[in-house]
């Protein structure tokens, strides 16, 4: 796991849920020169949850407007026949959810043979057991701070909890994968969650909704101290 990360050993992907999108070229521009590592973007269906977002056609123009890795978070009910659309837009993370995949090793294995490196997300509902059969087969494991849908909601504090466990079984069954949390993470959440294991935050509203811009939100994240860094 440690490999991965950079010095501050632990990964920002600020989510695009948030962001302006009649400015997106300049928000991510913004992102970059920030000292955002990756940039997450939200896919949503309307039916598997109550929003409605964004395509490979957003992923294409994120992929032509930053060098960062593209993240992409899949919340639709039958993500299969899309995955191969958003890998040739140019995303670099495909992260499915548990509860949408009924043949899940088929899924993540054809995410691999993408060229993408494959993620699995649990709904704060869902214990991680569920995915204690995929785990050798993941580069990165999300698990949801709130329910999703929209970005700005509270943190669901039992989540912590869940994460200790999740470390737990990743270090028996595979050490470097990450785990990545969303939704709910603030100056306030994030270092409890770094604390239980997680080291890839997402945040939309923390970056992108501060009062003093995206690049002072990112250097606000930055600096919480966390215990035993
Ligand atoms: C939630 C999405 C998140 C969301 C996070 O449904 O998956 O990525 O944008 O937003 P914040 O950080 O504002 O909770
Ligand atoms: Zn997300």
């Amino acid at each position: 796991m440690r490999s991965q990360l950079p010095s501050t050993n632990w990964l920002l992907s600020p989510s695009i849920l948030s962001a302006d999108m009649t400015q997106l070229g300049a928000e991510l521009a913004d992102l970059e020169a920030g000292g955002a590592d990756w940039v997450h973007v939200d896919v949503m269906d309307g039916h598997f949850i109550p929003n409605l977002t964004m395509g490979p056609i957003i992923v294409a123009a994120c992929r032509r407007s930053t060098r960062l890795p593209i993240d992409v978070h899949f919340m639709v009910s039958q993500p299969d026949p899309l995955l191969e659309s958003f890998a040739r837009a140019g995303a670099n993370w495909l992260t499915v959810h548990v509860e949408t995949c009924p043949h899940l090793h088929r899924t993540l294995q054809a995410i691999r043979a993408m060229g993408c490196r494959p993620g699995v997300a649990l709904n704060p509902g869902t214990p991680v057991e569920a995915v204690g059969t995929v785990l050798e087969l993941v580069d990165l494991v999300l698990v949801l701070g709130t329910n999703p849908g929209f970005s700005g909601q509270k943190w669901i504090p039992g989540m912590a909890k869940k994460i200790v466990r999740l470390r737990e079984m990743l270090d028996l069954i595979n050490p470097s994968a990450l785990i990545q949390v969303d939704g709910g993470i603030t100056m306030e959440t994030l270092p409890e969650a770094y604390r239980s294991g997680a080291r890839v935050f997402v945040a939309g509203n923390a970056v992108f909704k501060h009062p003093d811009g995206i690049k002072r939100g990112i250097e606000a994240l930055r600096s919480v101290k966390i215990q035993n860094q």
